[in-house]
């Protein structure tokens, strides 16, 4: 791809309280961050091509999305849905440390390989990402409106990290990031939001 842009969905209901997981609609910050989503895209594209956007099934990222130009075909994936907590979807961190401390502990310990009961782990995500990762490497222009985990491991696949290193990758809300791969390493351009 000549770039790729990346931005987690707007803030939702669920981050506000620290909860994980769910399928929350946007905060009224998230929702000011999808208003300034298009004019941070237009700036960051340096021209008016339109570009390809795609979301995942849920509604937070489908929120953010909603007021990019119609000229954006929008195409929404399973595939990139948030990395699945199993049955500690919904809980906050302190709820998950007071009923499943060993999980906590172990989480914390090896947080790549960890695997929710029930659910998944960032390694889990990685394989589940490679078809879209694949896709990705053939198209141009690609918009990506998805979660924090999922961005980590295609922020550390474009940045050639160690997909193992994948749960330490930074990818603030209310950031547009630009990724451009180069002969030499990917160029990185990153565009807050103020809100
Ligand atoms: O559960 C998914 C979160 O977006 C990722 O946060 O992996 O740092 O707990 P965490």
């Amino acid at each position: 791809p000549r770039s790729v842009w990346l931005s987690r969905h707007g803030e939702s209901l669920y981050n506000l309280y620290g909860r994980i997981g769910g399928d929350a609609d946007l905060s009224p910050r998230g929702h000011q961050y999808a208003k300034k989503l298009p004019d941070l895209v237009r700036k960051s594209v340096g021209g008016d091509r339109p570009l390809t956007v795609w979301t995942s099934t849920l509604k937070r990222t489908i929120q953010t999305a909603r007021f990019l130009p119609e000229n954006y075909n929008q195409l929404q994936w399973k595939a990139l849905d948030e990395l699945d907590a199993g049955v500690c979807d919904g809980m906050t961190y302190q709820e998950i440390k007071d009923v499943y401390p060993e999980d906590f502990v172990a989480r914390d310990e090896d947080k790549y390989n960890y695997r929710y009961r029930g659910g998944e782990s960032y390694r889990d995500v990685v394989i589940r990402l490679e078809p879209i990762i694949m896709e990705l490497e053939r198209s141009e222009d690609i918009l990506i409106v998805t979660h924090q985990a999922i961005l980590r491991c295609i922020y550390a696949y474009f940045m050639k990290k160690d997909q193992s290193r994948s749960p330490w990758m930074n990818v603030p809300l209310h950031c547009l990031i630009k990724l451009t791969p180069r002969a030499y390493g990917t160029d990185e351009e990153r565009y807050q939001a103020d809100i």
